[in-house]
């Protein structure tokens, strides 16, 4: 596949307020690449803009080999090949069953696999049993587990993580990430993850890059970044202190 992300200059402004600055950034395909960093550094901006849910103010960016140019039938065609899991997720009014098996519907699967495929990807976020509830009386993390059940449903090329196991508990969030990982190798899904767990970063990941106050500070293999961060920034994240 060829390199799923390719970001040049990419600016983001909130009225004045600059909260992203992407120079040169290139995701490669088949790797878990991870985003570290504090509060309002511009993370999930950053994924918004990547997949597509958000237009950037300036600069250049290539999605899926195409250069992104905001055309309807463009942004429907490379909208459908990702999916993302927010750091709130949003469940369809509807069974979990119903919300699991949205994007294959309306990707016209048939009956009969659609029933298979969701059965499958409720198995294994452990969410068999709520079947037929309804998805808004769910508790935040059973949400996030039908949240990423719907993301991963509909096979994705890329797959966007927010946060994805932030509410969840311990045995649950190794579970969701032995998927994670067997996913990325079966599928050789690209997956793009923001995390604030750096044991959950070191763990998964191909790629890390730091960003802070929307720009980029550091990236590199998993194993460089952690082990010997170039930036004192990266370093002081790392150790848990505030980074200015
Ligand atoms: N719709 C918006 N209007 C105005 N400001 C916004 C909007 N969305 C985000 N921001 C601001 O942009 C900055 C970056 O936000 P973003 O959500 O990308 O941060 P983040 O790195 O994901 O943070 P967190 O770790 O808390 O999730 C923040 O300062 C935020 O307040
Ligand atoms: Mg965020």
């Amino acid at each position: 596949m060829k390199t799923p992300f390719k970001l040049h200059n990419i600016v983001k402004r909130y009225g004045e307020r600059e909260v992203l600055n992407i120079d040169q950034l290139s995701i490669p395909a088949g790797n878990i690449y991870t985003i570290l960093g504090p509060n309002g550094s511009g993370k999930s901006t950053l994924l918004r803009i990547m997949a597509l849910l958000l237009v950037n103010d300036e600069g250049q960016l290539e999605v899926l080999g195409e250069k992104v140019i905001w055309q309807k039938g463009q942004l429907l065609r490379l909208r459908r090949q990702m999916s993302m899991v927010t750091q709130t997720s949003f469940m369809f009014q509807g069974s979990v069953y119903y919300n699991v098996a949205y994007g294959l519907r309306a990707r016209q699967m048939s009956a009969k696999k659609v029933r298979r495929q969701v059965g499958e990807m409720l198995e294994m976020v452990g969410m068999t049993a709520y079947r037929d509830a309804d998805a808004r009386t769910l508790s935040g993390g059973e949400r996030q587990k039908v949240a990423i059940a719907r993301a991963l449903a509909v096979n994705p090329r890329v797959l966007f993580l927010d946060e994805p196991t932030s509410n969840i508990d311990l045995a649950s969030a190794t579970d969701i990430e032995n998927h994670i990982r067997q996913i990325n190798k079966q599928r050789k899904t690209t997956i793009i993850m923001v995390t604030h767990n750096l044991f959950q970063a070191r763990r998964l990941a191909d790629e890390v890059m730091f960003i802070s106050d929307g720009r980029i500070i550091e990236k590199g293999t998993a194993e460089e970044l952690f082990s010997q961060p170039r930036d004192e920034r990266t370093a002081a994240f790392l150790r848990g202190e505030t980074v200015f």
